[in-house]
């Protein structure tokens, strides 16, 4: 096990109902706030009105700026900066999904600093300070509720980008998993698929002596798997959806990576089928994992061999680890296929056109992931085996 150092501040508020405190729990930290939400869905749901009424009740003055669009856009977040600077705003509400928490974290980091925003995303700028943010989580997926990253997209180069610190911690997360009950089939599938594959990138180290987390890994991914294929199947099971709401805090919180290195090449390969095709991010890693999985399983076969037996419950066959490595993956497409889900670029409708532009971008800072560097060459054979 390697050295680390752990905490993560996030509040979180759990259950039924919970959404009815946001309004007392922002008054710890402010009185003015952008309300910040995505293309509608909080409207149609009730929840906006839910969430005003709180707001209401504990005299927040609330400035609103809807329209985030999955995959979040530098644009909106330039005019967000624009409106808590111009308003004097002291607080951030995120009320949806990834994107509109990842846009609110960005429009945080901005709202002091005097350059562009983007500076941040291009190593150039230093964060020093952020307003806090709270977050009111629609969809399980990102697991960016209490997370320590954001990821935007430029729209001017179509470069799609990640920034940590720990000043991104939302101060709380609510969690009520009837606001899941109105997603579509589609995203909830897409959701499994990344909480999955926020567990798969720190559970396929090379770091060794790592059992406890590797039993957490392990268990989380056989609860999202055994609860998403109820969830797809079953709209509104308030069980299956808590049990994946959970699990989407749980796999991004920071915990499954203590003591271990993490990888995180899978990710950047398929945030470039995003920047370049506006592909649901979910949907990138369908795809992307697989072929990343059959690339890289040579280089610690044990490794996959394990996450066979122990995820999928598949028998050492004869002791040929090989053969179980994968058997492993090709269970994970079965169970992404099953929940309705792409795992081939064909799938997607991606031209191959651009692979090795794809490639290239993928590794514009240098080599990517830890469990095997990935360069260009690499990264273009893994979009190879994806076609
Ligand atoms: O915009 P609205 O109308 O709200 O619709 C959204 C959106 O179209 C809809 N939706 C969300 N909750 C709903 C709902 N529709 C009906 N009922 C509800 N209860 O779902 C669509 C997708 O929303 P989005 O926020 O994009 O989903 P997700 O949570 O999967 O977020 C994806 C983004 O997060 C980033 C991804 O790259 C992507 O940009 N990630 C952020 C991370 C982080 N900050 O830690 C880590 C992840 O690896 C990921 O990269
Ligand atoms: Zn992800």
């Amino acid at each position: 096990m390697e050295n680390f150092t752990f905490k993560n501040d996030t509040k979180i508020i759990f259950g039924k109902g919970t959404e009815n405190s946001a309004g007392k729990e922002i008054l710890k930290y402010g009185k003015k706030i952008l309300l910040h939400y995505g293309g509608g869905s909080i409207k149609k749901s009730g929840l906006y009105d839910k969430v005003m009424k709180s707001l209401k009740e504990s005299s927040i003055t609330v400035f609103e700026l809807g329209g985030v669009k999955p995959n979040p856009a530098v644009s909106l977040i330039r005019q967000g900066i624009g409106i808590c600077r111009e308003n004097k705003i002291d607080f951030i509400l995120a009320v949806g999904g990834g994107s509109v928490i990842d846009s609110s974290k960005a429009i945080s980091m901005g709202v002091n600093y005097s350059g562009d925003v983007w500076d941040f995303f291009e190593g150039k700028a230093k964060l020093e300070s952020s307003l806090p943010v709270g977050v009111i989580l629609t969809i399980p997926a990102a697991g960016s509720e209490s997370s320590v990253v954001t990821v935007i997209t430029n729209e001017d180069g179509l470069i799609k980008r990640g920034f940590h610190s720990s000043m991104l911690l939302p101060k709380f997360a609510i969690l009520n998993p009837e606001l899941t009950f109105t997603l579509p089939v589609f995203q909830i599938a897409c959701g499994a698929a990344d909480i999955l594959a926020h567990t798969f990138e720190r559970y396929f180290t090379q770091t060794k002596n790592v059992d406890l987390t590797d039993r957490l890994c392990e268990g989380l991914m056989k609860t999202v798997i055994e609860n998403s294929k109820i969830a797809v199947k079953d709209l509104g099971n308030y069980d299956a959806m808590a049990e994946l709401m959970w699990a989407s805090t749980i796999a991004h919180n920071g915990i499954l990576g203590t003591g271990r290195v993490e990888d995180w090449a899978s990710h950047k390969l398929g945030h470039e089928l995003s920047a370049l095709y506006g592909i649901t991010h979910g949907a990138s890693i369908s795809v992307m994992f697989p072929a990343w999985m059959k690339y890289v399983y040579k280089y610690n076969i044990d490794r996959f061999a394990q996450f066979a037996a122990r995820v999928f419950n598949i028998d050492y066959g004869f002791g040929d680890e090989q053969w179980l490595a994968l058997r492993g993956i090709t269970e994970l497409e079965n169970y992404f296929k099953e929940l309705g889900l792409p795992t081939t670029l064909t799938e997607l409708k991606v031209p191959f056109d651009k692979l090795e532009l794809m490639a290239e971008k993928a590794v514009v800072k240098g080599p990517i992931g830890n469990f095997v560097k990935i360069n260009k060459e690499d990264a273009f054979k893994i979009y190879e085996l994806a076609k």
